[in-house]
Order: structure tokens, then C-alpha cells, then sequence
């Protein structure tokens, strides 16, 4: 288990992935501004961490609301809006921050609904009252953030237990980018799938792919492999064609960031070069993903929002200049895998093959 967050005493710890494996830091978030950048700036990174973290900034940014019931929800909504801002790509984190709206719209505040339409006034005005009534409502959007947090590590336990099965002892995969702990609550898609499968007896090894330009592949990816015991051997992105072509891997598993309703998956650059050289060899390629990383608002992969990132994480990554100056640069932090090219979605629903669509319908 490599928990990335926590949250105690009012306070959302992160372990700050940007310095591992150096040095394991942990920062503190007392605000929703604090975690929104956490998330920007990448100190917590994988669609599923970043979604329960947002869930706990939801909390963070009304937890010292003051005021009335419909002055709560409209905070509630700011801010709400205001994470999602944060980074556009994993659908984790929206799904997260509206799924806790929506509970809260649908049930305790149904009064507060009421008041924003203007029809009614709060049933208890008197000050004292009032104060406990946005009490209790911060009590339960704290409830939901903690809800969503115990859920991903039962969904990514159950997807490890499901996903083992495609593993026999031997197997030699490839992964890219990171989807173990670091990126979830603790237990990793991707990677959990492993982990579940060394837990059965089954003896692995893992290429493990760099990730260029942040490297969550030779920084997380291979640190959280060496702490669990799995065997594991770290290449640079352009050796997996080699690899591969040597009869060195036997199968693929990445994690993602979201999945569109036809299957076009989108995770970190990289990703769908990997899934076309396991098509050229022949080689299964697994999608290892819970059902908060689906869309199916999205009709396919076109309608995937990319995240641009900054250039300098390509022209001088890690306070190096390896480019000269005034370069321009091209910098995505996701491409799109087209369904076509994948073999199985590992979820918590079990391993669902194409037709993708008619797969799909047990996640619904
Ligand atoms: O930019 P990152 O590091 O947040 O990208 C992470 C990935 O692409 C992961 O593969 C994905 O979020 C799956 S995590 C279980």
C-alpha cells in the first residue's frame, strides 16, 4: 500500500510526488486554494488520487462557511467549480466533486434548493439553528469526501482480485507512466492488478517505461515496485519496440485517466505508442481503470479534453536546460488509445472485452 493522502484533524496531508524518490515529504492543505494547486503542480497526480483529493478540498473550501443556507450552496457550488478547474483531463476528479453536490442537492439540502429558487425561507431561522443546520451539512460533505475515498481503495482491490487472473506465473509485463498506489487511494489499478497477483503466488517481472517528461514511471512506478518485492527492470520510452520485438514481454496493463463510452481511453503521453507496438507483436494490452474514470457523456476519444502542460517540463525537466533556448515545444500530458487497439478493460465490474458499448452496460 503506498497511500498518497490523508486527512486528519481538518488538515489534507499529500505525500509530495514531485520529490520522490529522493525524499518522502509530506505537505499540509488547510484551503481549497491549497489543494487546487496540489493538484496543478502535480504534488498528488493520478486520476483516481486526484479525484478523492478534490473531494476532501470540496470540504476544505466551506468548512469555515458562515452564513445562510443558500449562501452554503452557492459556496458549495464555487467551489465545486473552482476544483474542477484544476486539471481537465483525469474525469475522476469531476466525477467525485459532483458526485458529492449531487448527494447533497438530493438529500440534506433539498430545503437549501428550496431557498435558492427563492420560494421558501429556512424552516429554522433563528441564528443558533441555522448555525447547526451548516454545520451539519459541512459534517456530510465530509462524509461524502471520506466515502469516496474508502470506495476507490474497494474498487481497485476488487479490479486487483479480477485482473490477476489474466497473470500466470512468468508473465513478463510492460507499464507505463504510474497507476499503482501513488495514483489511487493506496492499492493502484495498473499496478494493484500486479500487486494482486504476486499475492496469489504468481512470480512477475515488469518492464517498467521512464514516462518522459516527469518520469512517474522511473520515479514512482519503479519505487513502489522495489518496495513491494515485484522484480522489475526500468527502460527509457523508445526501448519497448526492442523489448518486444525480442520476445521479452507478454503482455501490457496501463492504468487511465478517462474512458470515453465507445472505449478510447485517454492516459499518460506515451500510452498509445505503447498500444500500437502491442498490436504490431501481438501482445494483449490491458486497461486497468474503476468506474470513476468513465465518461460516458463522451462519446469517443475526439471529445477528450488534453491537458497542455508547461515547456519547460520538456526543455529543462527536473532544473536541467536540455534544449536550447527559445525552442518551441509541443507538450500534452495525455494522448487517446482508440478502442480498437485495447484488448480488455480491468474494473470492478470483471474484465469486460469488446463490443466495448454492450461491455460497458455493467459499470452503468
Ligand atoms: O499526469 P499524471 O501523472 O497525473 O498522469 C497519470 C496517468 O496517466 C495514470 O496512468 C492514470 O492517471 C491512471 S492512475 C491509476
Amino acid at each position: 500500500m503506498f497511500p498518497p493522502l490523508k486527512f486528519e484533524n481538518n488538515v489534507l496531508k499529500l505525500l509530495d510526488q514531485r520529490k520522490l524518490p529522493s525524499r518522502e515529504i509530506w505537505i499540509s492543505c488547510r484551503t481549497s486554494r491549497q489543494v487546487h494547486e496540489a493538484i496543478r503542480e502535480m504534488v498528488v497526480r493520478g486520476a483516481p488520487a486526484i479525484g478523492v483529493t478534490a473531494g476532501y478540498g470540496l470540504y476544505l473550501g466551506i468548512s469555515k462557511f458562515k452564513g445562510s443556507r443558500a449562501g452554503f450552496l452557492k459556496n458549495l457550488e464555487r467551489e465545486a467549480a473552482f476544483l474542477k478547474t484544476a486539471r481537465p483531463t483525469a474525469v475522476n476528479l469531476r466525477n467525485v466533486v459532483d458526485g458529492i453536490i449531487h448527494v447533497m442537492l438530493s438529500d440534506p439540502l433539498r430545503g437549501l434548493q428550496k431557498d435558492r429558487a427563492k420560494h421558501l425561507r429556512p424552516v429554522d431561522s433563528s441564528a443558533s439553528g441555522l448555525r447547526m443546520k451548516i454545520e451539519k451539512f459541512k459534517r456530510r460533505v465530509l462524509e461524502e469526501a471520506r466515502k469516496a475515498h474508502r470506495e476507490d481503495d474497494r474498487l481497485c482491490r476488487t479490479m486487483g482480485r479480477l485482473g490477476a487472473v489474466l497473470f500466470k506465473s512468468g508473465d513478463r509485463a510492460l507499464t507505463h507512466c504510474n497507476a499503482g498506489g501513488l495514483a489511487t487511494s493506496g492499492f493502484g489499478t495498473a499496478l494493484g492488478v500486479l500487486y494482486a497477483a504476486k499475492a496469489q503466488g504468481k512470480k512477475l517481472f515488469v518492464y517498467v517505461d521512464e514516462t518522459r517528461p516527469l518520469l512517474q514511471g522511473a520515479r514512482l512506478t519503479a519505487w513502489e515496485l522495489q518496495k513491494s518485492g515485484i522484480p522489475c527492470a526500468l527502460i527509457c520510452d523508445n526501448m519497448a519496440a526492442s523489448l518486444m520485438s525480442a520476445g521479452k514481454i507478454d503482455r501490457v496493463i496501463v492504468g487511465a485517466d478517462r474512458i470515453a463510452a465507445n472505449g478510447d481511453t485517454a492516459n499518460k503521453i506515451g500510452t498509445y505508442n505503447v498500444a500500437l507496438l502491442a498490436k504490431a507483436h501481438g501482445l494483449p494490452f490491458y486497461v486497468a481503470a474503476p468506474k470513476t474514470t468513465f465518461d460516458f457523456h463522451c462519446p469517443g476519444g475526439k471529445d477528450i479534453p488534453i491537458e497542455n502542460r508547461k515547456s519547460e517540463e520538456i526543455t529543462e525537466g527536473f532544473g536541467k536546460r536540455t534544449a536550447p533556448k527559445g525552442i518551441q515545444v509541443w507538450n500534452p500530458a495525455f494522448d487517446v488509445t482508440p478502442h480498437r487497439l485495447i484488448t480488455a478493460f480491468i474494473t470492478e465490474a470483471g474484465v469486460l472485452k469488446p463490443p466495448f458499448k454492450k461491455a460497458f452496460r455493467k459499470l452503468k
